[in-house]
Formats: C-alpha cells, structure tokens, sequence
C-alpha cells in the first residue's frame, strides 16, 4: 500500500487509501468520498476509473504490451492454442499436458446444442443480422440449459462456463448456415476447437469436408487475440450484469449485444467496409481528411483505442497473419489489402494520427483476413464474441467468486427539472 491520497472538497481535506497493482498505476480507493464529502466523482465513458480489481489481463497501453495471465500475447499466439489460452484465463496457470487433454475432452463433449435449439432458430428471419441471432440464441440458452443457472452452486458455474465456450462455435456456424439457407452441419468431435468450427461453418451434407490446417491455425490464433481485454466495454457489460445475481447465460448475451457496436466489436465489419468503400488507393486522401474533419462524423475504423496509445500488439499479430492466409489462398493481389497497407502506411505519418495517438487496433486487418477465409463481413463481429465468450466467463467467475462482489450500481450528476408540482391535464 502507497502512501494515501489527500483530497480537499467540500471545505475538507480527507485522505483516502492508495492501492498498487502487481503492474500498473496505483489506484485511490474513493469508496468512502460519499460518506465523507457528501460528493460524488464524475467520470463519464469511465477514462479514470479502475471498476474492479483483476488478476486476469493486463494492459500497458502507451508501451502496446497486453498479459494474459503474466503471459505476453505474442507468446501465447505463437506457440499455443486456444483452448490452452481458455484454460488459462479460467483457471490462471498454463495446463500440464494431462490437464490439457482433460480440458480439451471436456469442452468437446459440451459442443453439441438442445435439438430444440433448431426449431427455435427457425422463428428468425432469414436475413436476420447474425449478431441478432446470437445475441437471442446466447440469452435462450438460459431456457435451455436451466440446470446450471445457479451461480450460488460452483459446480453449476462451471459446467455454465464449459457449456459457453463449447457451445458458442456451434451457435455461431448455426446462425451463418441459417443465414444462407443450408442445412446446420453437427460439431464433430474428434476435430479441434477451431477445425470443428470452420467445419460446421464451411461444410455441406453432400460433400466431403477437408479442413485447412493453415487456415484453421489462423482462425485459431486470431480467437487467442481476442480471448480478452480487460475492462473494456462488453466485459464491463457483463461483470455489471452478473453483479445483479443474474444467471451466466443471460450475462453473456448482454455482453454480445454490447459488442455489436460499430466502437466496440462491430470495427471489424464497418472497417472492412470502409475499406471497400475507399476501394483504391488514391481515394485514400479524401478519406483521410475527411476522417481529419471536425464537421464530419466519419472515422478511419480499425484505428484507435481508448487504452492502446502505441501499436495494437495484437494488430502486429494479425497483420502477420493475413500475409499467411492470403498467401495459403494463393491470393497474390486483394486490392483491399493494398488500401489498407497504404492507409496504415498514410495514418502513421500525417501529423493529426501522431498527435492523436491513433494507430491500428486488432479490427483494421482481421476483415481482410476474415474476409479470405470465406466469411461474410455479418460474421465478423460473430467470430468475436466466440472467442471473447471466455475472457467474459473468466470475468464474470472472478467477480462472483470475490466474497465482497456487491452489485454494481454508478451515481450520476442530475441536471433534470428540480422538485415542481404535478398540473392536471386540464391546466397545462
Ligand atoms: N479516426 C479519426 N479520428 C479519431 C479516431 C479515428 N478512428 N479515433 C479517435 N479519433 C480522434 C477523435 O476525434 C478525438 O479527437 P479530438 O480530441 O480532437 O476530439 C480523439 O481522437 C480521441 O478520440 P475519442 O473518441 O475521445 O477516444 P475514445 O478513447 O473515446 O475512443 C475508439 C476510442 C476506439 C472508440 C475510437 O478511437 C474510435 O471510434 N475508433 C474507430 C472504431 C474502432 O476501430 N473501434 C475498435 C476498437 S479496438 C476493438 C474493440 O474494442 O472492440
């Protein structure tokens, strides 16, 4: 513990203790300023305000370092796999091998969902967004899978935990198949975690189905750089939810819906089609400026980040993994991956994204790559929430098992009408 904080408000001086971190700045617990100032602090979009204490994902924003765990993101993608990664959120150590393989056999057998659950994805339209559906078909699994909605009972957590992760490929591959009218394609146990989904995306009952290693390593990799990230806003989303007591199911489909959005998990799709809508490289001036334009809304999408003021680690990663997806795909010239290489290259030297800090985030190339694989940019943001479904359970499981977890509950500052009096209808 640091030395406390002083602070003079309300005619008083209080102090207030200060609470370091492992790694990271200190934090003032302002717990008590109610209590002792009468005075709320105020902090919309959260830009100071440590939530919860967390033992699971650093980020050092102005060096781009991002820790699962201790363990830098660069390792972890290079040499593990996802479900090594899931693990380790979860339970916060690297498995041994025997924990590995126990692990592995105990999602895949979880992979399958209730036969009902097809008849229910039959009430959607079929040009239903996909993010729509699973934001309905993630919450449904509460309907589905009552057995494990008491968060009081730690075997129900997590068996709701394994159920989550291995269930949301399936739901996810459901939701495209559904999309283009072709038949749901059953998980198949005896494939990985990521081979099984591109096989139940990608395959058809009448054909045979070889899954692509090098693709499905990619595949595999980009859901590792997105197991987690901290506080951001889906996790927050769902660590408020679950504050309530409300069941795991239902706390994750709050946090698909809230990664929808286009400043959240919804960049990979609006970047990709900003970059289509750019279409050649010497559109990419006009874009610029008007990306510069304090009178116009628009934004260069896949750049940016509210923690990250140097390069997206993850960004690196992925742009090193679309050179070997397009280069596995024989795919020689993508005239988007020229725009965005060019766009990067433009953005990184104009003075208006240096003195912003806006470099690259994780979205700028996951579309392209995305894209190559064979999915359509509606699923983007899909392939997200598959991969971000563990680093929310392994949130929501910290903040349930913290025995002074309270529900979440922010002030905020009125400046609506003051007290007045009710006027009958007839008087106003
Ligand atoms: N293009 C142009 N200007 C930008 C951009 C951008 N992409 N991002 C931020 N700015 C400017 C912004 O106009 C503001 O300028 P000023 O100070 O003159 O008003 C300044 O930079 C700071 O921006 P901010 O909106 O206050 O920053 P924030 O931390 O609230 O927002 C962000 C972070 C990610 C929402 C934002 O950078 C953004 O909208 N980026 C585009 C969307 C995107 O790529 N999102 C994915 C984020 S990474 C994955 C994820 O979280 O899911």
């Amino acid at each position: 513990m640091s030395a406390p904080a002083s602070l003079s408000a309300a005619g008083k001086t209080v102090e207030f203790p200060v609470k370091s971190g492992s790694i990271g700045p200190d934090v003032m617990d302002i717990s008590k300023l109610y209590a002792q100032t009468g005075m709320f602090t105020y902090d919309p979009g959260f830009t100071s305000t440590a939530s919860c204490e967390s033992k699971i994902t650093y980020i050092d924003g102005d060096e781009g370092v991002l820790l699962y765990r201790g363990y830098p993101i660069e390792q972890l993608a290079e040499h593990g796999d996802f479900l090594e990664t899931c693990y380790l959120l979860l339970y916060g150590e690297l498995p041994t091998a025997a924990q590995k393989a126990d692990f592995d056999y105990r999602v895949t057998r979880h992979t399958m969902v209730h036969e009902q659950m097809m008849r229910f994805f039959q009430g959607f339209r079929r040009d239903a967004h996909p993010m729509a559906v699973m934001v309905a078909s993630v919450g449904a699994l509460s309907a589905f899978y009552h057995d494990s909605t008491d968060i009081s009972d730690p075997q129900q957590r997590m068996v709701a935990s394994m159920r989550m992760v291995a269930k949301m490929p399936t739901l996810a591959a459901m939701a495209y198949k559904y999309s283009i009218g072709q038949p749901f394609i059953y998980p198949q146990n005896d494939l990985d975690y990521t081979s099984n989904f591109l096989k139940m995306c990608f395959a058809v009952p009448c054909e045979d189905y070889k899954v692509n290693p090098v693709l499905s390593r990619a595949l595999d990799r980009i859901f590792i750089l997105h197991a987690d990230h901290e506080q951001n806003a889906s996790t927050s989303t769902v660590r408020l939810a679950g504050s309530s007591g409300a069941n795991p199911f239902a706390c994750i489909a709050a946090g698909v819906a809230c990664l929808w959005g286009p400043a959240h998990g919804g960049a990979n799709e609006a970047a990709l089609k900003m970059l289509e809508e750019i279409g050649s490289v010497e559109r990419i001036p006009q874009f610029i400026a008007r990306a510069k334009d304090k009178n116009d809304p628009f934004r260069l999408m896949g750049f940016g980040h509210r923690v990250y003021k140097n390069y997206d680690p993850r960004a690196k990663i992925m742009q090193k993994t679309t050179h070997e997806v397009l280069n596995e795909l024989g795919i020689k010239d993508d005239p988007l991956l020229d725009v965005a290489i060019e766009l990067e290259r433009i953005a990184l030297h104009d003075e208006y994204f240096i003195e912003k800090k806006l470099y690259p985030n994780i979205d700028f190339y996951s579309g392209i790559t995305l894209k190559a694989m064979g999915f359509p940019t509606s699923m983007f943001t899909v392939l997200f929430a598959v991969a971000r479904t563990v680093g929310w359970i392994a949130q929501w499981k910290e903040m349930i098992e913290d025995p002074s977890q309270r529900i979440g509950r922010p002030r905020q500052l009125y400046t609506g009408a003051p007290t007045r009096e009710y006027v009958s209808i007839n008087q106003r």
